[in-house]
């Protein structure tokens, strides 16, 4: 909503970002106003190559934890501030380090592929990380009999085996806002929006997944429905993506499927916990700091900077 106070305070970020050198980058799941005011908006993976390719001298990032941690470990010299530092997640809070250690050395001739949704300690155990925007090519592009441990998104990696038909070990993992969305309600909706195309993120429940016309990450969903012909749409994800919809499409009719009728909207607490208040106290203030030893960073780089060259090698990013 644009209300003097917050013009005011939006001013301020700006010229502070300027006197800084400071990039913003957010995330779609961010509240609208901070995807106005942000450089860069995009996906886990676009966000991931926007940290790798600044020369920025501070990344104020507007997501959640680990994807501060992500940008810090791609710049290690930079300093990486968040809003938040509450703004955690509950998938990458699914997988706790000493958990997964005990899990990867019960089968340690398995390859380690892990969601970016996780924490720099758990990206020091895995061979390659991936998000929702790669993790389909990124699993194809190995040899179908190599032996895969998945993390931590269950949901996520059940897809990825019904459509490779592999069978890689998965951690017991969920995003608790796509877990929440539940075939029984889209399905009403379906029967009471019969023109409309469900579009679903893959973090969604099998069942859930089952009823979708189109299946993506962020940045897909978006591709795809700027690209479709269709004018209504079912949108099966965190509702702050509704944003860029809404701005791309200014024509087409969007439904956010919620958990139940009882919901008027689908977010994620963490994504949600920053502002713009709290977007200028990160900027004035320079808190709140990523901090992550050089012994840390240097293991939980590789296999991130694997994922961003084998997106590179097989066309996903430039
Ligand atoms: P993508 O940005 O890869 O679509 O993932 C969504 C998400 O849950 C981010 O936390
Ligand atoms: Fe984590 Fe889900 Fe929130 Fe994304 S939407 S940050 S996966 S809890």
């Amino acid at each position: 909503m644009k209300t003097e106070k917050n013009s005011d305070i939006i001013n301020e970020i700006n010229r502070l970002k300027k006197e800084k050198n400071a990039v913003l980058l957010a995330h779609y799941y961010q509240i609208a106003e901070i995807q106005d005011i942000a450089d860069f908006v995009g996906d886990s993976l676009n966000l991931s190559q926007a940290a790798q390719q600044t020369d920025a001298d501070i990344i104020l990032f507007c997501g959640v934890h680990f994807m501060g941690e992500t940008a810090k470990i791609l710049n290690p010299k930079k300093k990486v501030l968040i809003p938040d530092m509450q703004a955690g997640c509950s998938l990458a809070d699914s997988c706790k380090y000493d958990d997964f250690k005990q899990f990867k050395d019960k089968h340690n001739d398995h390859l380690v592929i892990s969601y970016i949704n996780c924490s720099a300690q758990i990206k020091t155990l895995s061979d390659i990380i991936c998000t929702s925007g790669n993790a389909l090519q990124l699993v194809n592009s190995l040899p179908i009999d190599k032996k895969i441990i998945f993390a931590p998104d269950k949901n996520l990696g059940g897809y990825l085996n019904r459509i490779t038909g592999r069978n890689m070990l998965l951690w017991d993992g969920v995003c608790e806002v796509h877990q929440l969305l539940n075939a029984e309600h889209i399905i009403q909706l379906k029967i009471q929006n019969k023109d409309a195309v469900l579009v679903a993120h893959p973090e969604c429940n099998n069942s859930v997944l089952e009823l979708a016309d189109f299946i993506g990450s962020t940045q897909a969903m978006i591709k795809f429905i700027k690209q479709s012909e269709e004018r209504k749409f079912l949108v099966a994800t965190e509702s702050g993506i509704i944003h860029q919809l809404k701005k791309d499409n200014p024509d087409k009719e969007f439904i956010v499927v919620a958990s139940d009728e009882s919901c008027a909207c689908n977010d994620c607490r963490y994504m949600k916990m920053n502002t713009l208040e709290k977007v200028l106290h990160s900027l004035q203030s320079e808190e709140y700091e990523i901090k992550l030893s050089e012994d840390l960073i240097k293991k939980a780089q590789q296999p991130i900077i694997r994922m961003l060259d084998m997106s590179k090698s097989l066309g996903l990013i430039k």
